[in-house]
C-alpha cells in the first residue's frame, strides 16, 4: 500500500450557488474528511442529494472545491492550473459519470478508446476487444450510443476506464443501470483493478456490492456520518438505517 494516500481531502466543503436564483445555496459537502490509497477500493453510500457525487466530482478536481484541500498525487489541487488537473487528470484518472458521458456521434469502440489515446496511451483494437468481452459487451464495438441500452452505455463507460488503466478510478454508480448479475461481474472488475494496484472509489446504492469494498463511507447530508472497514452486508445495511431513522 502506498505511503500516501493518492486522494486525499481535508475539510472539503462545497457549495453551489442556486439555479436562476430560486433559492439558497445548496450546501453539497460540509467540511469532508477523506483518503483513499493505492490498492483498495472504498464504497461511497448514502442517501439521494447527500453529496457522493459531488464528492467524486471535488475529488476529481472536475468541480472546485469552495473551502478545504484536496491532494490528488499529492498535488494541491487549489494550486494548479485548470491545464495542469486536466493533464494530471488525462495520465492518471479514469471517471465512470452518473449518466456515462458517451460522445454521441462515436461509436462504442470509439468511446471506449477515446480518453486512453488523448492521454497518450498505446491502445489498440484488440486492447479493445478484450476490454469489451471483459464488460460483456462483445459485437456492440460499431453501435451509436443511441443504439445501445442503458446498461450497455454504462458498460461502454467502464470499458473506457479500463482500457486506459488509470491509478485512480473515480465510479459514480457504475452498477446503476445493471441487472444484479452483470453488477456483481462489474465490480468484481473494480475490486480485481485494485488488487493490481489502482485505487477505486466508487458510488453505490447497492449495499450488497458496497460491502465487497475494502472500507465504506457513509455520507448524509454533505457530512461523513460513518466510516466502516470491511463491513458484512448486515454491518452495513445496520449503519445504513441508523441513518433513515
Ligand atoms: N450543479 C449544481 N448546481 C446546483 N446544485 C447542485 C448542483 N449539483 C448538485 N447540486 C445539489 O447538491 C446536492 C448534492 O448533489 P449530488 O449530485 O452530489 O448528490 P448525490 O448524493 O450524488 O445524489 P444521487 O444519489 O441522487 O445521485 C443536491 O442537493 C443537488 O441538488
Ligand atoms: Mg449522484
Amino acid at each position: 500500500m502506498a505511503s500516501q494516500p493518492l486522494v486525499q481531502a481535508n475539510g472539503l466543503a462545497k457549495s453551489y450557488s442556486a439555479p436562476r436564483r430560486t433559492a439558497s445555496p445548496t450546501m453539497a459537502l460540509r467540511g469532508v474528511d477523506f483518503a483513499a490509497n493505492a490498492g483498495e477500493v472504498v464504497a461511497v453510500v448514502g442517501p439521494s442529494g447527500s453529496g457522493k457525487t459531488t464528492l467524486l466530482y471535488c475529488l476529481a478536481g472536475l468541480e472546485p472545491a469552495t473551502a478545504g484541500q484536496i491532494r490528488l498525487f499529492g498535488a494541491d489541487l487549489g494550486t494548479l492550473t485548470g491545464d495542469r488537473q486536466a493533464d494530471l487528470r488525462s495520465q492518471h484518472v479514469g471517471f465512470v459519470f452518473q449518466r456515462f458521458n458517451l460522445i454521441g456521434s462515436l461509436d462504442a469502440e470509439a468511446n471506449a478508446m477515446l480518453p486512453a489515446q488523448m492521454a497518450g496511451k498505446r491502445v489498440d483494437r484488440d486492447a479493445a476487444a478484450a476490454a469489451f468481452a471483459q464488460v460483456g459487451l462483445r459485437g456492440r464495438a460499431r453501435f451509436l450510443p443511441r443504439e445501445l441500452s442503458g446498461g450497455e452505455q454504462q458498460r461502454v463507460a467502464l470499458a473506457r476506464v479500463f482500457l486506459a488503466r488509470p491509478a485512480i478510478v473515480f465510479a459514480d454508480e457504475p452498477t446503476g443501470s445493471l441487472d444484479t448479475r452483470t453488477g456483481r461481474e462489474v465490480m468484481d472488475l473494480l475490486v480485481k483493478t485494485a488488487q493490481d494496484g489502482a485505487c477505486v472509489v466508487m458510488v453505490t446504492h447497492d449495499l450488497d456490492l458496497a460491502a465487497l469494498a475494502d472500507r465504506v463511507v457513509i455520507l448524509v447530508d454533505g457530512s461523513i456520518h460513518a466510516h466502516l472497514s470491511a463491513p458484512s452486508p448486515a454491518q452495513l445495511l445496520d449503519a445504513f438505517q441508523q441513518v433513515d431513522r
